[in-house]
């Protein structure tokens, strides 16, 4: 009998918060984004429940106005390192822009979390939405949406190329002959692209899982295809069960079409749960978390995806603004969909603002109301499992005691890890070394 198909959960560690109110509940550490300890409770939460991994979400660019969590944080990579040290089983994904860094040094630091964790590292690899950015790279501009994701495409290959750098049993560490690798079983990239030149090889071996997990959170069409093509795991942030079954849909068909095997390939809305024992509870933690969202402050957040355009400008009770193009060379995909959605219900920008930062109700309830709400996701087409991001500074705390118990008694979620590595959790297979495939090896035995 075949096993019941299971959820894959995420926790997205985010310090004081995604808005800019959180970090002023009464329960809040308002340094959470720089604290360590902060981030080993949240990460041994995760595990304590069997998570698949936990998410550190990065951008390269701050301002004034920025979110509290975005002016002082831990660089993902490195605060991953130091968990995985605190940690056995729970997958580390970091994320990574393409468009202000190199791939060689990508490959490499990723490796080094895959070795450290013993094979549980994963790139959300980003193209990055903020054009004051480039200031920070000593670049004249911030590329273009489309040409970021040629760069992202280039990049992401040069990377895999690059760890597969080694064949796996390369290293022959024999004392007394002194041959510490065999030369054969090593081999230069010798890229030379449109925006990269990488000769190879990477100085660090491949690890337990052959190649660190690629996740990936495209919404335009660019996007989309980047995401389907490259990526094991896509995030995504819907605004309703259509929409995200819709795209569920959509990046499904997309990977069939480049060829790949879309059953392996996950898709994880991002959503913001409140859970209370019941229904008083309940309510009274919703309330905290609306709060949380005054509206200036939602006029602010309102401008992230439109690389942190000053909404402030415009009268707030009248119509929706006309914007033109305005996001779509930054979050082309979350911009377009705002634009269309206040158009479409004819929205003042006051209730834009709201919407978009205020909870929603769909994941708020008792432990079971918001177990049957991931199940429904789950069985119809809408998810292959969630991105847990929190409200109130026990918001993991309360999904993983209240909500995972009830999607383990239900078979919807692991009791135990059955491996070690983050491909293990996600189902997916060790990827075999490029220049070890029976394919390659026909051919080098057929030219010698
Ligand atoms: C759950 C989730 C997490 C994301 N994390 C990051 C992040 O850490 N850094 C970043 O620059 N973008 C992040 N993004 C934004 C995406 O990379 C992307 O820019 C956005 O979805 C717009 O899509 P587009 O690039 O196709 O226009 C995230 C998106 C989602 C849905």
């Amino acid at each position: 009998m075949s096993k019941q198909r299971q959820l894959k959960l995420g926790a997205m560690v985010h310090g004081v918060g995604h808005g800019w109110g959180e970090w002023r509940h009464p329960q809040a550490q308002p340094n959470a984004s720089v604290n360590f300890d902060f981030y080993k409770q949240q990460t041994q939460l995760a595990e304590g429940a069997k998570f698949d991994f936990v998410f550190i979400a990065d951008s390269l660019h701050i301002h004034e106005k920025s979110s509290p969590h975005y002016l002082n944080r831990f660089e993902p990579l490195t605060i991953l390192s130091a968990l995985a040290a605190t940690t056995k089983h729970i997958g580390l994904v970091a994320t990574v822009t393409v468009s202000y860094t190199e791939p060689f040094q990508v490959a490499r630091q990723f490796a080094s979390l895959d070795h450290i964790s013993g094979g549980r590292a994963g790139w959300n690899v980003v193209t990055s939405w903020l054009s004051g950015t480039a200031d920070n790279f000593g670049k004249t501009e911030h590329p273009p949406h489309a040409v970021r994701y040629r760069i992202a495409k280039e990049h992401v290959n040069v990377v895999k190329g690059l760890w597969d750098s080694w064949e796996d049993d390369a290293f022959a560490y024999n004392k007394q002959s002194g041959e510490f690798f065999t030369p054969g079983k090593l081999h230069a990239l010798e890229h030379k692209g449109e925006f990269f030149s990488v000769k190879g090889p990477l100085n660090i071996a491949r690890s337990q899982q052959g190649q660190p997990v690629i996740f990936q959170a495209g919404t335009s069409e660019d996007g989309r295809n980047f995401a389907a093509e490259n990526s094991d795991a896509i995030f995504v942030s819907p605004e309703s069960f259509d929409e995200a079954r819709a795209y569920y849909n959509d990046l499904k068909q997309r990977a069939s079409g480049f060829g790949r095997d879309a059953q392996k390939l996950s898709i994880l809305p991002g959503i913001r749960p409140i859970v209370g024992r019941d229904e008083a509870e309940v309510e009274s933690r919703y309330q905290q978390a609306v709060e949380l969202v005054g509206i200036e402050d939602a006029i602010v957040a309102l401008g992230r995806p439109f690389n942190d355009h000053d909404f402030s400008q415009y009268p707030l009770d009248a119509p929706f603004p006309e914007l033109g193009d305005l996001g779509s060379n930054s979050q082309k995909g979350g911009s377009d969909r705002i634009k269309q959605l206040a158009k479409d219900e004819g929205l003042t920008l006051r209730q834009v603002a709201l919407r978009f930062s205020r909870p929603r109700r769909d994941f708020v309830g008792t432990p079971e109301q918001v177990a049957d709400a991931l199940q429904t996701w789950f069985e119809e087409g809408a998810a292959d499992g969630f991105i847990i991001n929190s409200l109130l500074p026990d918001g993991l705390q309360y999904f993983t005691e209240l909500v995972v118990p009830v999607l383990q008694q239900r078979g919807l979620f692991r009791d135990e890890y059955s491996g070690s590595t983050l491909r293990d959790n996600l189902g997916l297979d060790v990827p075999a070394n490029r220049h070890t495939t029976p394919q390659v090896q026909e051919k080098s035995e057929a030219v010698a």
